[in-house]
């Protein structure tokens, strides 16, 4: 039995590499506090020679920095550009398996990595279980620096949110803007009811010329491991 969040998000990183990383494979690794679990667990069982033979392809600088300091082998969608499994936290998930992910900035390489693994396995704690998307937080979406404001306000014209309230905030960090690791731009934007027509939304959203790359992962997800009091539960695709 686990007792607090922490715990379950420790349970819930280490049950995904224990169950999906095999020696010889190529992983990508998530951002997150609880990805950072599943970083741990790798680091782990590649000290003590559980697992051999593996490189990983990291999704931020963060993370990178974590399996150095595991002296977990590096690489990157251009020397490995099919990777095994990529594992991965969420900030929403819908009953589909459709996510939100981005409020740790870093959604830009996960997606990239995601879409090239074999298998994308969520690791999430079961407050992140949503029935429709967009209702605990934002829906960040990366953009260039240039002329920020013009593409802050084409995403709020985006027609798949016309008669829905939305609003759009620059992302801060202790009062300067937030830069991510690509240095570009975090733009959140906050709905009143959850996101609708989220194929469209998604579409209209990635067609804005400064429009780098939003947080809807759609249909990408293969397992999603959700961790509870109780244990863990499996929603599969
Ligand atoms: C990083 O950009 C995000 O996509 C995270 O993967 C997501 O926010 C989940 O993070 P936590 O596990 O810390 O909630």
């Amino acid at each position: 039995q686990v007792a607090c969040t922490e715990d379950m998000k420790k349970a819930a990183g280490y049950r995904a590499v224990d169950d999906h990383i095999h020696s010889g494979m190529v992983v990508g690794l998530g951002t997150g506090s609880t990805a950072y679990y599943a970083v741990e667990r790798l680091g782990q069982k590649i000290k003590n020679g559980e697992l051999v033979d593996i490189v990983a392809i990291p999704t931020s600088t963060k993370t990178e920095n974590q399996a150095r300091s595991w002296n977990i082998p590096l690489g990157t969608l251009d020397t490995h550009p099919s990777p095994d499994v990529a594992i991965d936290g969420a900030d929403e998930v819908d009953s589909h398996l459709n996510l939100i992910k981005g409020r740790g900035g870093a959604l830009l390489r996960e997606k990239m990595v995601a879409i090239e693994a074999e298998k994308f396995v969520i690791i999430v704690v079961e407050s992140k279980l949503v029935q429709g998307l967009g209702v605990t937080g934002a829906l960040p979406v990366e953009i260039t620096p240039f002329c920020w404001k013009r593409t802050m306000r084409c995403l709020l014209d985006v027609e798949a949110f016309q008669g829905c309230q939305v609003s759009a905030t620059l992302r801060q960090e202790q009062d300067r803007i937030y830069v991510t690791d690509n240095h570009n731009y975090i733009v959140d934007l906050f709905f009143k009811e959850p996101i609708p027509e989220l194929v469209s939304a998604a579409r209209q959203l990635i067609d804005i010329v400064g429009v780098v790359e939003h947080g809807l992962f759609l249909h990408m997800a293969d397992v999603c491991l959700v961790s509870g009091k109780e244990g863990i539960r499996l929603i599969e695709k």
